[in-house]
């Protein structure tokens, strides 16, 4: 096991500025390690890759496609050319309803469920147009997927069931092995959105037996801007491209074009090398801790706010998400008081929040106050807020840096801010 204090010490912001950093599902902060690999590229290495035949260009090429092989690793990939490099979760997610989009045809269904992100309910209501349904699997009282629920919603017309591994909400942790063989014995196009998983959990692509997967390195100590779509090696072979350009073709005429072999088919345009290297660097670091650990410490922090929550018993203090760790991520949203759903153009009516509420964006402000970084707001998640009946929450998220005193300092300010203090 690791000691969050120790691992802290390899994160410049986090010794420069004083800050208890909360917001991991938004994005994680960048050890030194990583910094130092992007500067190592950038100040001997940096040039264009697959295109140039002298030495450096070389060396970038090689970088490039040995952080391809290194982060296809990480997630269990037994080809490294099933992994293609995108920006992020959200481009691969549009890379697929693109591609995807179109084989349906009018009266086709995509099967999501009610706690997706935007990214993956918008990219597929672009379908619509086309006739395609959508359709979404309940939850749980408990904030958990109703796998009966989603089962009982395939029928011969779902042709492609797109899933989060865990929510960046609830942080319920989604049984995407089981659903990936529904999906398989019915013939149905799986995904899943794994931008909350990968950064927290082992995660093993092939065993998990879906036929793409999606993540973000921003989110896992890697640089913005560079991301994964994992996939099958023949799923990916059917997809038409999403864009056109130098690097992905094989031949081109003024009439018509042939494409590259996937990856390459996919990345089209000088791609993110410096990107590909820091993430690569990142997942090194992940490594090294082991990703067996790094669950155990955000379980164990989990379970020490949900400790704290009854022993302190912060007035109006109400959470979201299931109780039992062992399904649940390190993510924890919550509200003082009730936060009723109510227009976005109605925003001046503020007798919609509740006697002793407190406003989550009042909340992440007072918060900052005192050095703590959350979210606030409907984090992308729009449908789920209103299932919820919310207008929005606050957000702690944690990760690798956090310890338990972390977790004691925000909830010792929660309790000072419902107490108006
Ligand atoms: N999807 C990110 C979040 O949940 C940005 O905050």
């Amino acid at each position: 096991m690791f000691d969050s204090e120790e691992v802290k010490k390899d994160f410049p912001l986090l010794s420069r500025r004083d800050v208890v950093y909360l917001d991991n599902a938004a994005t994680t902060q960048k050890p030194k390690q990583v910094i130092e690999a992007v500067i190592d590229y950038y100040e001997n290495h940096y040039s264009n890759v697959h295109r140039g035949i002298y030495t450096l260009s070389e060396e970038a090429t090689d970088m490039y496609e040995k952080a391809r092989e290194n982060i296809a690793r990480f997630v269990g990939l037994r080809d490294a050319s099933s992994l293609v490099f995108v920006r992020n979760t959200t481009e691969a997610l549009n890379l697929l309803s693109y591609s995807l989009g179109t084989r349906l045809e009018s009266g086709d269904e995509i099967l999501l469920t009610e706690m997706e992100h935007h990214s993956n309910i918008v990219p597929w209501q672009f379908l619509q147009s086309k006739g395609v349904r959508i359709r979404y699997a309940k939850l749980t009282e408990s904030g958990l997927l109703d796998v009966d629920d989603l089962v009982s919603k395939i029928n011969r017309r779902t042709k492609i069931l797109s899933v989060s591994h865990v929510s960046n909400v609830l942080g319920s942790i989604n049984p995407v092995k089981e659903l990936c063989s529904y999906a398989r014995d019915n013939g149905i196009v799986s995904i899943v959105d794994g931008a909350q998983a990968v950064p927290h959990m082992p995660v093993n692509v092939d065993e998990i037996g879906c036929d793409f997967y999606a993540f973000s390195g921003h989110k896992m100590l890697g640089p913005s801007g560079i991301g994964g779509l994992a996939g099958k090696p023949e799923a990916l072979d059917e997809l038409i491209p999403f864009m056109g350009g130098g690097e992905m073709i094989r031949t081109v005429t003024y009439e018509s074009s042939t494409y590259a072999d996937v990856p390459l088919k996919f990345e089209a345009g000088t791609p993110n090398v410096e990107g590909a290297v820091g993430l690569s660097a990142a997942v090194n670091y992940l490594r090294r801790l082991g990703m067996q650990n790094v669950k155990k410490h955000e379980m164990d922090l989990m379970q020490h706010i949900l400790n704290l929550e009854d022993e302190m018993s912060i007035r109006n203090l109400r959470s979201y998400g299931p109780r039992d760790v062992t399904h649940r991520g390190g993510v924890y949203a919550f509200n003082i008081g009730n936060q009723p759903s109510f227009s976005v153009d109605d925003l001046s009516e503020d007798s919609t929040l509740a006697r002793g509420a407190i406003h989550p964006h009042d909340i992440a402000a007072e918060l900052n106050k005192r050095g703590i970084a959350v979210r606030s707001g409907h984090h992308c998640a729009m449908p789920l807020m209103g299932l919820l009946g919310l207008a929005a929450t606050a957000r702690a998220s944690f990760y690798i840096y956090n310890g338990k005193s972390d977790v004691d300092l925000f909830m010792s300010a929660l309790l000072e801010i419902s107490r108006g203090l």
